[in-house]
């Protein structure tokens, strides 16, 4: 997969995307990420990127020469998928994390000020992604967030595919608890039912430790499992 980050703060992806799994990603060739810095595309003597709002009013707005001439100059075809990160997107989840890791090229604009000019919407018509109702200073981080949530996803990322079916959402629940050496700390127990041997009691004990946790924590994911167990023992 290719992954193109277009930002006027490239060196704020210095060290998250070089580090643990997806610097391993890219060193092993699953993924390369290429980050561009959107004032090298300026034609203005200050580099300028942003203006004023035609109409008036508080804030600038990213002017449209450089977006177009990055992603014309980066190249794009029927199988990229464009990008922009703004809190007015559709919220991201791990099932668009999913359909995002299939593809082939994915570009990133991150926006900045008030907005983008809107001709970028209407000639790219990219996919809008937000992380969450909360605005941030710009669309760096969100960029950060969606390429690690995708990157671990690529076959060959993680060691084990194991360790994927075992992901918090993956089965629509949230993770059991886990366990490690020593057996007893601080008098707590390990449950002994992990050290049991019995593969099939040790998954029983963690479907039933999801069920439990994501009833807790996440009412709302607990209910849309609920509806698709039904929907499954009716079929
Ligand atoms: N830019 C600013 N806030 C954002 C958010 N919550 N998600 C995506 N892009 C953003």
């Amino acid at each position: 997969m290719k992954i193109d980050i277009l930002s006027i703060f490239p060196e704020m992806f210095s060290g998250p995307l070089d580090t643990s799994i997806i610097k391993r990603a890219q060193e092993n060739g699953i993924v390369h990420i290429a980050i561009h810095n959107i004032r090298d595309y300026s034609k203005n003597k200050h580099k300028k990127v942003d203006d004023y709002p035609y109409g008036g009013g508080a804030g600038m707005v990213m002017k449209p020469e450089p977006i177009f001439d990055a992603l014309e100059s980066i190249g794009y075809n029927e199988k990229t998928e464009i990008i922009l990160l703004t809190p007015q997107g559709e919220q991201f989840t791990q099932s668009i994390a999913e359909e995002l890791a299939q593809k082939e090229h994915l570009i990133f604009i991150c926006g900045h000020y008030e907005g983008i000019d809107y001709r970028v919407y209407e000639y790219f018509n990219p996919r809008e992604i937000s992380i969450g109702d909360y605005v941030l200073t710009g669309g760096e981080l969100p960029a950060m967030v969606i390429t690690d949530a995708v990157v671990r996803l690529l076959p060959g990322s993680i060691g084990k595919e194991e360790s994927h079916k075992n992901d918090s959402f993956q089965n629509g629940l949230l993770e059991h608890p886990h366990y490690t050496r020593p057996k007893e700390y601080r008098g707590m127990q390990v449950p002994p039912v992990l050290l049991s041997g019995n593969h099939g009691e040790i998954e029983k004990w963690r479907l039933e430790k999801s069920i439990e946790i994501t009833k807790k924590k996440r009412p709302d994911l607990y209910k849309k499992y609920q509806e698709k167990i039904n929907i499954n023992t009716k079929e």
